[in-house]
């Protein structure tokens, strides 16, 4: 019976990605993005001359009207954009402890972390950077065609007159009826009194509107001082201010140093600390470019099968544990960038690796921590007429962050407090532990994994690409460079094939509900491997680029949708 069940998954899967397995095709300009309305305004912004930093921008707006759980200006991100010219740049606006946060913070008296005060309380929330960063960008990197106020316009627009709910938006918010009817704010705009939410109600969200209206006329101080600054000091004071005018003020977006490896015949240009996206993709690539070409006899690297995923794993549970132990804000950790990037490192790390049995992670409790299966974070990739590449992405971190909108300025806050290591050892939502590198301290940023990255090929963009996740998002993005590159897939076939995940610890390989076959499985438990169904993994959305044009691939899984023209 239970075999029956999981052959019926396999062919449904087969059966989504082969009815959907082409991707969208663009000459002039692509934009991939979880919402419609956003990934149109993107390519609205293109075709009015914009270049795709402006677009990016424009897209990061609107996605905070159109994806409340995480597109919003509460939070933060990361951008990472490569020009037609061979400039790079990336970007960090992920938001910034305030200060007066402090390393035991979330700890109670006996030293125990006080479940749910980094994920649900006003002292969830980091400093949001969002509005910073997408300004700066465009600012910077725009093509100088596109006023701030005809970048807002569409997103203002959106949020004053409301749009249409998709079935998936409405299904969302019934959904978390209950989370958003905690705080009354929250309640107020995201709840309805009379009845459950329909595909097809208009949505509106004044205050939102009021605030990105401000922004628009006065940049940066438009969330971070005057009006909105007030109303998030306020709403703060109610905790006895625990984000100040201050903090607000002393928010910066800064340019890091962007991570460069290379993998066969491509670079990878990815985000660096305080993501750890980057090292840990260029660390696991550099890891399997060297058993690939030293193994002998060589393994058997075709797509999904058991030695493949049991080398990946491998791989992953050395790139986690030095996750763990030596990733945090550069700021104020010295992370060991050059030594995790060497290929020399690889070398050292991969000779424990055994071809045919997993390794033992070690035995840290990782707790009862689930790690949750939908996806609350976004990635959007763009790329337009000139061949300028952005790939971005953003989140409040849990599905609509700490739950505590602003009161009159319409925005939920982050939750990403919890991104810090709150004790040594003790997993966080996405069950990842940490250490001193990524203790909490004033203005430091919380770890992140998320990891927009563009691959170039003859030095020009050849894949941009990223995805929401939490701790899956680098091997989602690592198994979708892998099925371009080693599996010849085209960008739509990539996004939407099965996954698995593995992050040392816990010491578990999960695999995507359906994708496993039971021989699969029982090859991979033969090498020792305890295997974990979940749900969907991650939800990539990518653009492949060739002499062809543009070629934007959705993920299916959530609400994806590509734009090209
Ligand atoms: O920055 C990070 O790594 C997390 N805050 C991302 C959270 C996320 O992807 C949630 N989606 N599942």
């Amino acid at each position: 019976m239970k075999y029956l069940k999981n052959l019926f998954l396999i062919l449904i899967l087969l059966l989504i990605i082969s009815c959907d397995s082409k991707p969208v095709h663009g000459k002039n300009g692509m934009v991939v993005s979880t919402s419609t309305q956003a990934s149109k305004i993107g390519i609205d912004i293109l075709k009015q001359g914009g270049n795709a930093v402006d677009a990016a921008s424009a897209v990061g707006f609107a996605l905070a009207v159109t994806s409340s759980s995480n597109g919003n200006i509460g939070g933060g991100g990361f951008m990472v954009g490569h020009f037609a010219d061979g400039k790079t740049f990336t970007l960090d606006f992920r938001e910034m402890a305030p200060s007066k946060a402090y390393k035991d913070i979330y700890l109670d008296d006996n030293n125990n972390v006080i479940e749910g005060k980094s994920l649900t309380t006003h002292f969830a929330s980091g400093v949001p950077g969002s509005v910073d960063g997408l300004l700066k960008a465009w600012r910077d990197h725009g093509s100088g065609s596109i006023p701030l106020k005809q970048l807002l316009e569409p997103a203002i627009n959106l949020a004053n007159n409301g749009f249409k709910l998709s079935k998936y938006e409405a299904n969302r918010f019934n959904k978390n009826k209950d989370f958003l009817s905690k705080h009354s704010a929250t309640k107020l705009i995201f709840t309805r009194n009379d009845r459950e939410w329909k595909e097809g109600d208009i949505f509106f969200q004044k205050d939102l509107a009021k605030t990105l209206t401000r922004i628009a006329s006065k940049g940066r101080d438009g969330f971070y001082k005057g009006i909105t600054a007030k109303l998030i000091v306020e709403e703060m004071k109610k905790v006895g201010g625990w984000i100040t005018y201050q903090d607000l003020d002393n928010y910066l977006s800064k340019y890091r140093e962007p991570i460069i490896g290379s993998f066969n015949d491509y670079n990878i240009i990815s985000m660096g600390p305080p993501s750890s996206g980057g090292i840990l993709i260029i660390q696991m690539l550099n890891m399997l470019d060297l058993l690939q070409t030293n193994l002998n006899p060589p393994l058997d690297l075709d797509f999904n099968s058991s030695d493949y995923i049991h080398l990946l794993t491998e791989i992953e549970r050395r790139a986690y544990a030095d996750r763990a132990e030596h990733l945090g804000d550069s700021d104020f950790w010295d992370v060991p960038k050059e030594i995790l990037l060497s290929k020399s490192y690889a070398e050292d790390r991969i000779k424990s690796i055994d071809v045919s049995n997993a390794t033992n992670s070690n035995d840290i409790n990782h707790g009862l921590k689930m790690i949750k299966e939908s996806e609350e974070t976004t990635h959007y990739s763009i790329v337009d007429k000139d061949g300028n590449a952005v790939s971005v992405t953003t989140t409040i971190n849990s599905g609509y962050g700490s739950g505590i909108t602003i009161n009159g300025a319409g925005f939920i806050m982050n939750n990403e407090m919890d991104d810090f290591s709150s004790k040594p050892g003790v997993p966080n939502l996405f069950g990842l532990v940490g250490n001193e590198a990524n203790a909490i301290q004033p203005k430091k940023r919380p770890l992140s994994s998320m990891s927009p990255t563009i691959v170039l090929k003859n030095n020009k963009p050849f894949l941009v690409l990223g995805t929401p996740g939490g701790s899956t998002i680098i091997t989602t993005v690592l198994q979708n460079i892998l099925n371009v590159i080693l599996h010849d897939m085209n960008i739509k076939e990539a996004v939407s094939s099965p996954r698995f995940h593995s992050q040392w610890l816990p010491d578990v390989l999960y695999y995507e509900e359906g994708s496993f076959s039971n021989k699969l499985i029982l090859d991979l438990k033969t090498k020792g491997h305890d295997l974990k169904q979940r749900g969907n993994i991650g939800e990539a959305n990518g653009i492949m680029i060739n002499e062809k044009g543009f070629w934007g691939g959705a993920d299916y899984r959530g609400e994806n949708t590509a734009i090209g023209y």
